[in-house]
């Protein structure tokens, strides 16, 4: 598929921005891997799986349509892009202490001000072990306590560069499906969703309290099929194993390595391949 006949809405970043969270599954370091098998060239970008939102942040396509099912992690999104100064003074009356943090893992975030909850998502992410997101079926976050030595909570600048690259987009919470329905010719969808285990017990798919399982692979896959026929370039990151290959056999796999820390099996941990599938 060619989409050199639309405009590059912006390619080239507008001033360098890491991510803000730690999230199970971050891209930052497969970016360099990852950014020779996107096109050269596309109307309007997608990232409907956003998580940390590392891809994104590497390319800072202007105008993108972001989104994530996660409401607190999209609540941080919203804020850091509408309010970032009063994110940052906010952030600044959080502590790194024990039975502080616990009082503020115990807060339901439902009942916080916006910039509030972005905050105090942003203080748990930062200082919680493993730096991992994972709730209970509840949906409340249950990651204990971790132990660093000097743990960066408020790094303002960071916040500000990710404000600048959010500017002019548009983060949501919602499905994929709804967030990437007004994609169309010559649009560029990058897919990262809750990876197919690579083993029984390897499944890390908490971030939500919903799990991602074998149904919601095969309605994705039916997904990329369908924004193929509407002529959307998709590219998508997944596990490298049988079932995602069967399913996306007619496309363009290719594989990148990548290591993975976030894993209770030691089959799981250390170096592994991820397909990287094309419809172009
Ligand atoms: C593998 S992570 C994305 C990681 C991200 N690319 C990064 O660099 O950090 C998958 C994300 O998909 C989100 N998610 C799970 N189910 C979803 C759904 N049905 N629609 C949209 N997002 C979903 C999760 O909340 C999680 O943040």
């Amino acid at each position: 598929m060619s989409t050199s006949l639309f405009p590059v809405i912006q390619r080239v970043p507008r001033r360098d921005a890491e991510p803000v969270v730690k999230w199970a599954g971050g891209k930052a370091r497969l970016v360099p891997q990852l950014t020779p098998l996107f096109p050269d060239t596309w109307g309007r970008y997608y990232e409907p799986f956003l998580g940390g939102a590392a891809m994104f942040l590497a390319l800072q396509p202007g105008g993108a349509v972001l989104a994530d099912i996660n409401p607190d992690l999209v609540t941080l999104y919203q804020v850091i892009q509408e309010d970032v100064d009063a994110l940052i003074t906010d952030l600044g009356r959080h502590r790194y202490e024990k039975n502080y943090y616990y009082a503020v893992r115990a807060q339901d975030p439902a009942r916080l001000s916006r910039v509030q909850r972005a905050s105090r998502t942003l203080y748990l992410n930062r200082t919680c072990f493993n730096g991992l997101y994972r709730v209970n079926r509840r949906g409340e976050f249950n990651v204990p306590f971790g132990r660093y030595t000097n743990p960066t909570i408020v790094a303002p600048d960071r916040l500000r560069a990710v404000s600048a690259a959010l500017d002019g987009c548009t983060v949501a919470c919602v499905d994929y499906a709804t967030a990437t329905a007004t994609a169309g010719p010559g649009d560029l969808v990058y897919f990262d969703p809750p990876y197919f285990p690579l083993t029984r017990t390897s499944n890390f798919t908490s971030y939500t309290k919903g799990a991602f399982g074998p149904d919601d692979q095969r309605r994705l896959a039916e997904a990329f099929d369908d924004l193929t026929r509407r002529g959307v370039a998709c590219v998508q990151s997944n596990s490298d194993t049988p079932f995602i290959r069967d399913l996306y056999a007619h496309h363009r796999i290719d594989t990148v390595t990548a290591h993975r820390a976030i894993s209770r099996d030691p089959a799981t941990r250390g170096t592994v391949t991820e397909v990287v599938i094309r419809n172009y």
